[in-house]
């Protein structure tokens, strides 16, 4: 059965490490020793990121990379393979919050949800997968969400994404296990991030980035298969999912103002 890798293992493979949480697992693992693979669009925010590894146990190596190009993910792993040693470690990040108002309901706005959140990293997976597969071990690590728990208003797109991430790293867990590959899923409560910096609604328990990233590092090094936190919020959200979906969904609507039809509660405009 798989067990969790090490920086002798190989390198690691960040995506969206350009900014927020995945720029800062990036530079914890670099603080830890390890050779790390940062990706995004952004390449002069990680040109900025590899600078600062300069004065790390590890260092940072900068690759630009859209996850909605599959053949720019796979060449992305011929790289790391080439240049730099196996990949040992995956931590699949890169996702965008684009809320949606569901009373316009648009096909076009739910899209580019999935084709970075979930098809994104489906594209990550298939190199990935393949080159674990060879080396008979490796730790990949999907960033999901606790908004995939459950339904929650303007997160028809985000939430759903979330949700099938979840589902599939369930499934990753049973099937990759059992050939040395190791797979988790990484649920965050509200964290300070660019993406969130804009939310117009309070956001409870709301943690630090770093902070976030030494809960993620700290359980990439356990066999936990969900990485939760902050487990006072995201607990009670698990809870909260446990009433009776008709009392959730009540609940739900009274607390984030969306009880009443005479208000328009305000849509985040997102900004990742
Ligand atoms: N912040 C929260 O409260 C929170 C809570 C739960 C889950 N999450 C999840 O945590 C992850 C990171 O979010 P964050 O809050 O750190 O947001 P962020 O600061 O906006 O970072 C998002 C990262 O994703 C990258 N990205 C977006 N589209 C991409 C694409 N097409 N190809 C490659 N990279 C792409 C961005 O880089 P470029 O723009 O340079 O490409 C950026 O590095 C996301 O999956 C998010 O859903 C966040």
């Amino acid at each position: 059965m798989a067990d969790p890798v090490s920086k002798k293992d190989g390198v690691a493979w960040v995506t969206g490490a350009s900014s927020g949480i995945g720029r800062d697992v990036a530079l914890r693992l670099a603080s830890d020793g390890w050779t790390v693979v940062a990706t995004a669009r952004r390449i002069g925010e990680l040109a900025e990121l590899a600078r600062l590894s300069k004065d790390l146990a590890g260092e940072i190596k900068p690759l630009a990379g859209d996850v909605t190009d599959k053949e720019a993910m796979a060449s992305i792993v011929r790289r790391i393979n080439h240049d730099h040693g196996s990949l040992a470690l995956c931590v699949f990040n890169a996702g965008v919050f684009l809320p949606i108002d569901a009373r316009k309901f648009s096909a076009d706005a739910f899209r580019p949800t999935f084709d970075v959140n979930l098809v994104g990293v489906a594209n990550c997976l298939e190199p990935a997968i393949a080159r674990m597969s060879v080396l008979g071990r490796g730790q990949i690590a999907l960033v999901a969400s606790v908004t995939g728990y459950g339904g929650l208003p303007t997160s028809s797109a985000y939430g759903a994404s979330k949700a099938a991430l979840i589902n599939l790293a369930e499934t990753l867990r049973i099937e990759l296990d059992p050939i040395g590959i190791l797979v988790q899923v990484v649920n965050p409560g509200f964290i300070d991030t660019p993406a969130t910096k804009n939310n117009p609604f309070p956001m409870p328990a709301l943690m630090s980035s770093p902070d976030a990233a030494d809960r993620i590092v700290d359980g990439l090094q356990s066999k936990k298969f969900e990485l939760t936190f902050p487990r006072r919020f995201t607990y009670a959200l698990k809870v909260l999912n446990l009433l009776p979906t008709r009392w959730r969904l009540a609940l739900v609507r009274k607390v984030t103002g969306w009880s009443d039809p005479h208000t328009t509660p305000v849509v985040p405009t997102g900004d990742s």
